[in-house]
């Protein structure tokens, strides 16, 4: 459970926003899921919480970009588990599907979860709050990835290090 360490100090405004869906486990059972070098529910806190606080400085529709943010990637499984070659271009609707599913949502909160992985995924958005989500996505993503990889790295390194050692006494 990685994200009760993050939702202590969540801002209060944005913590009451969010409230009603983390009290559902499906979405706290994302805090199960691997994603990139966290958990699916820790990745779409940090999503959520960027956005919002960016949202709230444009002006924008803040509250329907802490939800669907929170939610973007609500698909329920391990992507690196489930054979699923589609995953880059279906895992928004199928979180849209399993938000719907549970939650009653309005057409941002909707636009948000579905149009998240653009251009990679369609359809294209149709709100200013969509488009700030899916970009907050792609650069909270490629923070986390490059810790993956700045990770193996070291790991890689080390082990080149220590092999090299032990070869040369
Ligand atoms: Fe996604
Ligand atoms: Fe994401």
């Amino acid at each position: 459970m990685e994200y009760k360490h993050g939702i202590d100090g969540l801002d209060p405004e944005y913590a009451a926003i969010v409230a009603p869906l983390l009290d559902h486990s499906d979405v706290r059972s994302m805090d199960g899921f691997r994603h990139h070098d966290r958990t699916a529910l820790t990745h779409s806190l940090a999503v959520s919480t960027k956005a919002y606080a960016v949202a709230k400085r444009l002006r924008l529709d803040a509250v329907s970009v802490a939800r669907g943010a929170l939610l973007h990637d609500f698909f329920l499984y391990d992507w690196r588990e489930v054979e699923n070659s589609h995953h880059p271009t279906a895992h928004a609707r199928v979180a849209l599907a399993n938000a719907r599913a549970r939650f009653s949502l309005n057409p941002v909160e909707e636009d948000i979860i579905v149009t998240h992985m653009w251009p990679i995924g369609k359809p294209f958005y149709s709100y200013r709050e969509s488009a700030l989500v899916s970009l907050v996505d792609k650069y909270v993503s490629t923070k986390e990835v490059t810790v993956l990889f700045a990770r193996g790295l070291a790991a890689f390194a080390w082990l080149v290090v220590s092999r090299l050692g032990a070869a040369l006494g």
